[in-house]
């Protein structure tokens, strides 16, 4: 009687509570949202992101919308190789045997470090469609300072806003530390660690490096194309050489060429 009370009571503020569980992660990382009702008997669990369904179980068979989304154990839910764009509010919707329904809701907020050179264009992909405001804060300070806000044009000459991406052109050091990006409702999506290194650093975001190598891979694929099509083209006009009569009967049961009716 006690139990189902506090379930109640749990239930109540699930509902009715607006601050979601804090689940932090890193780029590139796993994260892990923890459901609470490991001893209850459970049927099914649902959870859903922006009002879409992403992983659905019934009796422990699970369909998920990626491989990225696991559950793990009774109730957990595991996102692994995070993105940025995996930030932003979850819903757990956990279906018990006994027609009980609890609702739990998270927010993941991902968190990233880069380096960066002085003077260089520094990219960061973080403008994603929950996000609603990008604040900066200076190393050694405590107050942010607003930097882009969804629906303002941004009025700073050293940055531009294309594809979801903010540049900041001529990197500085006062353009070190913190950039966070919060959602509409004032929670935090991504944090964004930026320092300066001496010669070798990471310029842009993992994303851009991707690019690049996949270029390349376009272009070793094309140049061996190339030199495939020269070889059998080689080894085509060899043979005609080499080898005219049976050029010739071939021809027989074949449409005769142009070139030979001339
Ligand atoms: C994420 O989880 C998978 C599967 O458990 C594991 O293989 C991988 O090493 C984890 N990645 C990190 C960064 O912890
Ligand atoms: C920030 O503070 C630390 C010590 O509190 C100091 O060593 C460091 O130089 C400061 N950094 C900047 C950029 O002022």
């Amino acid at each position: 009687m006690f139990l189902n009370l506090l379930l109640l009571l749990f239930c109540f503020i699930n509902y009715s509570g607006t601050t979601p569980i804090p689940v932090p992660g890193t780029k590139g990382g796993n994260a892990t949202l923890s459901c609470e009702f490991e001893d209850h008997e459970i049927s099914d669990i649902v959870l859903s992101r922006l009002s879409k369904k992403i992983l659905v179980c019934q009796n422990d068979e699970c369909k998920s919308e990626n491989g990225r989304v696991f559950k793990k154990g009774k109730c957990d839910i595991m996102l692994m190789h995070l993105k940025f764009s995996d930030a932003g509010k979850y819903i757990l919707r956990v279906y018990h045997n006994n027609d009980q329904t609890e609702v739990l809701e998270y927010q993941l907020l991902i968190q990233d470090e880069i380096s960066v050179k002085i003077d260089e264009k520094v990219k960061l992909h973080v403008l994603l469609t929950n996000a609603d405001k990008v604040e900066h804060q200076t190393i050694n300070r405590t107050e942010w300072t607003e930097l882009w806000k969804r629906g303002v044009e941004v009025q700073n000459d050293r940055l531009t806003v294309s594809d979801e991406t903010l540049t900041i052109l001529h990197f500085t050091v006062n353009d070190t530390g913190k950039y966070r990006v919060l959602d509409s409702e004032g929670e935090i999506l991504i944090t964004v660690t930026v320092t300066v290194t001496g010669s070798k650093g990471k310029l842009d975001t993992d994303e851009d490096k991707t690019n690049e190598s996949w270029i390349i891979v376009f272009f070793v694929i094309g140049a061996l194309l190339v030199l495939l099509v020269l070889i059998i083209s080689a080894v085509i006009y060899q043979r005609r050489r080499m080898n005219p009569e049976r050029q010739h009967r071939n021809t027989e049961h074949e449409p005769v060429p142009m070139q030979d009716i001339q």
